[in-house]
């Protein structure tokens, strides 16, 4: 199964999940299995080493986070030199690796003083945030063409502001995840502008955001509540965000579309059937649902998506996001192999997808779960200072698609 000629193969990571000594609204953030983000997985001063990992890999781009509260600490402030520095030296180890970098500006983060105005709930923030991207691209014109404004824009505003389990932790305030959705939207718009406007001395710049691509469904399709309460959450976090950001005017700021795709979560009596809900997954595979340790499995849901995205949007798809958390390393091929299977049908039947990166580089600091779950490419050793990383199976196999562009499916 071949793909097509100068398709990216890449990995994908966050600042707040790998960097360590952080300051933002994660910092003080005790997640489920006791733990903070502290350290992480030591990148800040360990990037060099990840970089010839990646090479290791076979890869030839990278999704990566660069760090607002690490550039700024008041609005419209100068960009910290040392801090930006460090970052440069990343980007030209990544350049001179022959992997391309593809930066992302947000990433389920904020500078503390952007908190303390009260996040996207504030209007405040978009020139903010425009001024950051401003003088960020201006510095980094040279070294990076490939830019994405918000992570997962859906994720971020329901998480914080739906369901209680991401700063600021509120729960139930549609109109806050509205309003944090619209001033993203326009957000985005802008920083788009300004990536085209400034260009970039590597060739054609493309900047886009990457949305989650969760299905919402019913488990029995006739249970009318558990319908109406999927097809609500559709509404809001794929319908609602889709519209924002790509809809109207707002169409042509992007000139690509990142999908971040898992998989799907079903309701029966108005309760999610994902093991995060406290199901175990021996229970939820007697249910016919098949789960990794965060949500159920759907390759096939992967082609139908992307064929409906591409009808709705026109623009060019990077996967910008997959990926399995198991201990089980054999699930997770199978996992991987299903959905590049699903992907490959969908490029098959005229979707213009251009790349795929696999979450994550490393298992890393996983947001409410902490370090529980287990998406790496690489296996990081947490009780080591030293953060000491060692390929896993899944790496191998990873590298020899990623070499030959194809997947064998023998
Ligand atoms: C996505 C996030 C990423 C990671 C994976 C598992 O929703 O963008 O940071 O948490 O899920």
């Amino acid at each position: 199964m071949k793909f097509p000629d100068a398709f990216l193969w890449g990995t994908a990571t966050s600042t707040t999940q790998i960097e360590g000594h952080i300051n933002n609204e994660w910092t003080g953030f005790v997640a489920r299995d006791g733990k903070t983000c502290g350290i992480a997985c030591n990148s800040y001063h360990q990037y060099a080493e990840d970089v010839q990992w990646m090479s290791q890999l076979g890869v030839n781009t990278y999704r990566m986070g660069i760090e607002w509260s690490r550039l700024q600490s008041e609005a419209q402030g100068p960009l910290h030199q040392a801090e930006l520095a460090r970052y440069v030296d990343q980007l030209d180890q990544l350049n001179a690796a022959g992997i391309l970098p593809m930066v992302v500006l947000h990433h389920f983060s904020n500078p503390p003083w952007i908190n303390a105005v009260g996040g996207w709930t504030n209007a405040r923030t978009i020139p903010a945030f425009v001024d950051y991207a401003t003088k960020l691209v201006a510095a980094l014109r040279d070294r990076v063409r490939f830019w994405n404004t918000f992570n997962e824009p859906d994720t971020y505003a329901s998480c914080g502001y739906l369901i209680a389990e991401f700063p600021p932790l509120k729960r139930g305030r549609l109109d806050l995840f509205r309003t944090v959705i619209s001033n993203m939207a326009v957000a985005h718009e802008r920083v788009c502008q300004v990536i085209r406007q400034a260009g970039s001395s590597l060739g054609k710049v493309e900047v886009g955001f990457s949305k989650n691509w969760t299905f919402f469904q019913p488990y029995q399709t006739n249970s009318p509540w558990d319908a109406l309460l999927a097809n609500f959450i559709h509404g809001q976090l794929n319908r609602l965000v889709m519209k924002r950001f790509l809809g109207g005017a707002r169409k042509t700021a992007s000139t690509f579309l990142g999908v971040n795709y898992y998989g799907r979560i079903r309701f029966k009596n108005l309760k999610p059937l994902v093991p995060t809900f406290g199901f175990s997954r021996k229970e939820l595979a007697q249910m016919g649902v098949e789960c990794d340790d965060m949500l159920e499995r759907y390759p096939l849901g992967l082609e139908s998506a992307l064929q409906e995205i591409y009808k709705q949007c026109q623009l060019p798809i990077y996967i910008t996001e997959h990926g399995c958390s198991s201990e089980d390393e054999a699930f997770r091929e199978r996992d991987l192999r299903d959905n590049l299977a699903a992907l490959h049908r969908a490029i098959d039947r005229g979707v213009d997808v251009r790349g795929f990166y696999y979450w994550s580089l490393l298992d890393n600091f996983e947001w409410q779960f902490g370090y529980s779950k287990k998406f790496g490419l690489l296996n990081v050793d947490f009780n080591d200072l030293q953060r000491s990383r060692s390929m896993k199976p899944l790496g191998h196999i990873y590298r020899k698609i990623c070499l030959e562009n194809s997947l064998d499916r023998s």
